[in-house]
């Protein structure tokens, strides 16, 4: 869709990444570090200083104390960090369970891995699985369940009673949880986030992926981690060093800057946030779309269903060509494409500028929409 909005000139509201600028501290620690010569590899699974502050951080804020020597990996985005936990705990015949709609790597990355993917629902408008057919995906040869909160694109918050239902299963067939917790500041309407690993009895069977890309407004310098329990960062460390050999060293040094910014930081960027996502509320509710109201992270889910469109494709390309703003198709977090057919996702990680020119252009959808069809 980024490259659909491209070709068309439309204001793309489909990848998320933000058109805002990063902080400045994070800026200045990255060109300080080019100056100092930190421009070589840098350890293979993450500059100590990095990793001392990721794990000064989990704890701080999650109260999960980790070891940075032993439980740390420092990967090329949560994009590798995922890949290579998956890579580093599947064998042949081995069973992960996925909820849908999903954030679109996890299906490539399960087969890549060699897992079989088991997908269990998130049913709007609060997006809550059933626990019978959560149970009923699990079973021996369930090796992980993917899990991702706040979530992408759904934009839930899983709630801890809803982790105490997954934990209980994790610990009942002997499985691990790889969450994914890149959105973990971005949260609205009071939504706690609960690190998965903080749960009594998961500390060593979670693998917690984020990364620099979200929180601090970097999505382009593809730097993230995996925190894991000893034995388990062994073979993630294996996996990424033959993969990657390791994310970019000066950019590691201004994300260890990064994570020692004050409470203030997270406080701001939430408060942003809401308002952006507030705004991008009002934009689609007044052009006739049907929100579900996210939680968390940066993304809006759709209902398009009222503007009788054939499919979430046919939409999104009536949208983008000529409309000019892309979304992204719903099908894309589905396994089976028809599941996602009346749903579009867009995101909100953009500036007021971007969210009236994108009004003006919506608010042609109405009047024009059945006439195109
Ligand atoms: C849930 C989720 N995980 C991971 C990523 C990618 O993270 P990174 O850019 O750090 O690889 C994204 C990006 O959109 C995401 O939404």
């Amino acid at each position: 869709m980024t490259r659909l909005a491209l070709q068309y000139g439309a204001i793309n509201l489909s990848q998320g990444f933000p058109d805002f600028a990063a902080p400045t501290e994070i800026k200045r620690a990255a060109q300080e570090a080019i100056a100092a010569e930190v421009n070589q590899y840098a350890i293979t699974w993450g500059a100590k200083s990095l990793r001392n502050a990721i794990a000064e951080k989990f704890e701080r804020t999650q109260g999960v104390a980790v070891d940075p020597e032993r439980e740390i990996t420092v990967c090329c985005g949560a994009t590798e960090a995922m890949m290579s936990s998956m890579m580093a705990i599947i064998n042949p015949g081995d069973e992960v369970v996925v909820f849908e709609p999903f954030y679109e790597n996890y299906g490539p990355d399960a087969i890549l891995s060699g897992a079989t993917p088991r997908f269990v629902k998130l049913r709007p408008p609060a997006w809550t699985f059933d626990p019978g057919e959560l149970a009923r995906a699990f079973g021996p040869a369930t090796k992980a369940i993917i899990l991702n909160t706040p979530n992408n694109p759904t934009g839930k918050v899983f709630e801890r009673t809803e982790l105490e239902t997954i934990r209980d299963l994790c610990i009942r067939w002997n499985a691990y949880a790889i969450t994914d917790e890149i959105y973990e500041h971005m949260l609205y309407d009071g939504a706690r986030h609960i690190s998965f690993a903080s749960l009594e009895g998961m500390r060593n069977r979670t693998i917690t992926i984020n990364a620099l890309s979200k929180t601090y407004s970097v999505t382009g310098w593809r730097v993230g981690w995996a925190i894991a329990a000893p034995e388990v960062t062994a073979a993630i460390r294996k996996v990424h060093d033959f993969l990657t050999v390791g994310a970019a060293a000066p950019l590691q040094e201004a994300g260890a800057a990064a994570l020692k910014f004050p409470a203030s930081y997270y406080d701001t960027l939430a408060n942003e946030y809401l308002v952006r996502r507030d705004r991008m509320l009002e934009i689609l509710t007044r052009a006739g779309f049907h929100c579900f109201k996210p939680r968390g992270a940066y993304y809006i889910m759709t209902d398009i269903s009222s503007f009788g469109f054939p499919d979430d494709m046919a939409f999104a390309k009536y949208l983008v060509k000529e409309i000019g703003v892309a979304a992204v198709p719903g099908s894309s977090f589905y396994n089976d494409p028809a599941d996602g057919r009346t749903q579009l996702r867009f995101t909100f990680c953009k500036t007021e500028k971007t969210f009236q020119a994108a009004a003006e252009r919506l608010a042609k959808l109405k009047a024009g929409s059945s006439a195109a069809r």
